[in-house]
């Protein structure tokens, strides 16, 4: 089984283009994986607890769970405008995970895993932690990135983090894809270096914050958000869950013949999934072969810059959905990235890919393999038998297209996999500048060459379908239904060969699928 997770999201405010991003990436390489056969699980959700969460509602004057309501609402609307299919929704305000992080947190504190220790040192507000000397900048200073810095002295509850880093690194050496970039792992092998004798503070006074999950055996304290939130991965995954709680059976998800997949952003490798997840999972007994894979994405930016509310240049994923439609929406933010790099985020982009990519180049080819076929032979397609050397010249063409597309999909590289579809794409009409229907059609000696030129196109139109389908599920369908085709969207991959269509199969009615995004010209 192939277990997939995101990050879950902060529910003290909106989503903007960055959330819609990680989701839309890990939908496409899930309906990718079922493409190829697998069976597999997706998880995504929403993170409710913590500070910045409660600070928010304050400010708002509503309490946090009625906050943290109407927020997720807007999480959940988006994943269904985009459609982002998930089969496993992760809500940290769920009893169900409140019981599965009670229960670790009573097991690690019998196996002697946590500890009450008195400290006394700067907190960070905005990023819920204690800060050490280390994370002074050069002039001795706590930095912008740390937000306001109060001195505060509190008991509080530790994680024996310091047992387990020795373990980490050994196991970071020994497993080449344990954080994909390769040089992700680098970086988390530094942070570690310079962090592993440190242990991690689990707890918060509830004088200080209410809006978390109690420790069960202090009940003067709440959990720390991270360690509430990283728990989401296993419990809604059915971790310790009584059978009748509606999750998962969790030995199908975790532990089975391959590990589970993390997708998260850059700022949240270390230490949170780098460090916390992999030592916490190694104190609860996980062994190295059921460790998460960390595939770690870079950051939408807007002109090189971060987007933030203070900047006010957040992208409001809704917004472009209407705007432009939910497929070309998808299609970008897969499209004008590189898995594991930034990139900037550019309307101008989104319109000049898709109506190049799209419209022009796939549009293109559909309205002629489609309407030809239904002006010149009233929809009828046969296959024919002699090839000539432009034939299997395209034909080839889809071979390695396909094949790149495959092993850049493999490789979680969708841009990658959509220049290689974009190829043969091109190479189809220019086949068809080349062979010229249009004019065979005259002949009427020629019909046979029209029918094999006709196919060639149909048949690449099907294999494009099936090929986007993970990525534009809605336009696949339609082309399916086009092709009059409609169990195309139930092929594998190791089912996709030459000859999708059947000989002497009739097409539906063709209609643009991909119609030109228009832009007004401002008025002069
Ligand atoms: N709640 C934590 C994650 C807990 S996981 C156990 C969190 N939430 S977040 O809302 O701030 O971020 C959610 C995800 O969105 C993270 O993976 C983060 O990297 C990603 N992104 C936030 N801004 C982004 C961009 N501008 N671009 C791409 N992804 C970005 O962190």
């Amino acid at each position: 089984m192939f277990y997939l997770t995101t990050a879950i999201d902060y529910t003290n405010g909106s989503p903007h283009i960055g959330h819609a991003y990680e989701k839309v990436l890990a939908d496409v390489i899930v309906r990718y994986r079922r493409l190829r056969g697998d069976e597999a699980f997706f998880l995504t959700g929403v993170d409710q607890h913590g500070q910045k969460v409660q600070q928010t509602a304050e400010q708002e004057g509503v309490n946090p769970a009625t906050f943290v309501k109407r927020t997720t609402k807007k999480f959940l609307n988006l994943w269904e405008q985009l459609g982002v299919e998930y089969d496993g929704w992760a809500e940290t305000i769920d009893p169900r995970h409140k019981a599965c992080v009670q229960s670790i947190l009573s097991t690690l504190k019998q196996q002697g895993q946590l500890y009450k220790h008195a400290h006394s040192g700067h907190y960070s507000v905005r990023q819920e932690q204690f800060l050490s000397d280390r994370d002074r900048d050069e002039s001795g200073n706590f930095g912008p990135e740390w937000g306001e810095v109060v001195e505060i002295e509190e008991d509080n509850w530790y994680f024996k983090l310091s047992e387990h880093t020795a373990w980490l690194k050994s196991y970071l050496d020994a497993t080449p894809d344990a954080v994909t970039p390769a040089f992700r792992k680098a970086e988390l092998l530094n942070a570690l270096e310079r962090n592993s004798g440190t242990d991690l503070c689990i707890s918060r006074p509830k004088e200080r914050l209410r809006w978390g999950i109690e420790i069960p055996f202090d009940t003067d304290f709440v959990t720390y958000v991270w360690f509430d939130a990283l728990i989401n991965y296993i419990s809604f995954a059915g971790y310790h869950a009584a059978p009748d709680a509606g999750l998962p059976d969790f030995t199908r998800l975790w532990g089975g013949d391959e590990r589970p997949v993390h997708i998260i952003g850059k700022d949240i490798l270390v230490p949170a999934h780098g460090i916390y997840w992999l030592c916490m999972l190694h104190a609860m007994g996980f062994p190295d072969a059921q460790m998460p894979r960390l595939l770690v994405h870079g950051w939408w930016n807007i002109r090189g810059e971060k987007m933030s509310k203070s900047i006010g240049n957040i992208v409001d994923p809704n917004q472009l959905a209407d705007r432009f439609g939910v497929e070309a929406l998808r299609y970008y933010l897969v499209r004008d990235i590189v898995t594991g790099k930034d990139s900037d985020f550019d309307v101008e982009r989104l319109i000049m890919l898709y109506n190049t990519e799209l419209a022009n180049e796939l549009g293109n080819l559909c309205n002629r393999a489609l309407n030809m076929s239904q002006r010149f032979t009233e929809g009828m397609l046969q296959r024919g038998g002699s090839f000539t050397e432009d034939d299997l010249a395209l034909q080839s063409s889809l071979i390695q297209s396909t094949t790149a597309y495959r092993t850049a999909m493999d490789e979680f590289d969708v841009s990658k996999a959509l220049e290689a579809l974009s190829r043969h794409i091109v190479h189809c009409n220019r086949y068809t500048d080349r062979m010229q229907p249009w004019d065979l059609n005259k002949d009427p000696e020629k019909k046979d060459r029209l029918a094999t030129v006709l196919y060639h196109l149909a048949e690449s139109v099907a294999h494009a379908a099936v090929l986007l389908s993970p990525i534009l599920p809605d336009a696949a369908a339609k082309l399916a239904g086009q092709l009059n085709l409609p169990n195309l969207t139930n092929i594998r991959l190791p089912d996709l060969r030459w000859g999708l269509i059947p000989e002497g199969h009739t097409i539906g009615k063709p209609k643009p699928v991909f119609p030109k995004i228009i832009v007004e010209e401002p008025s002069p």
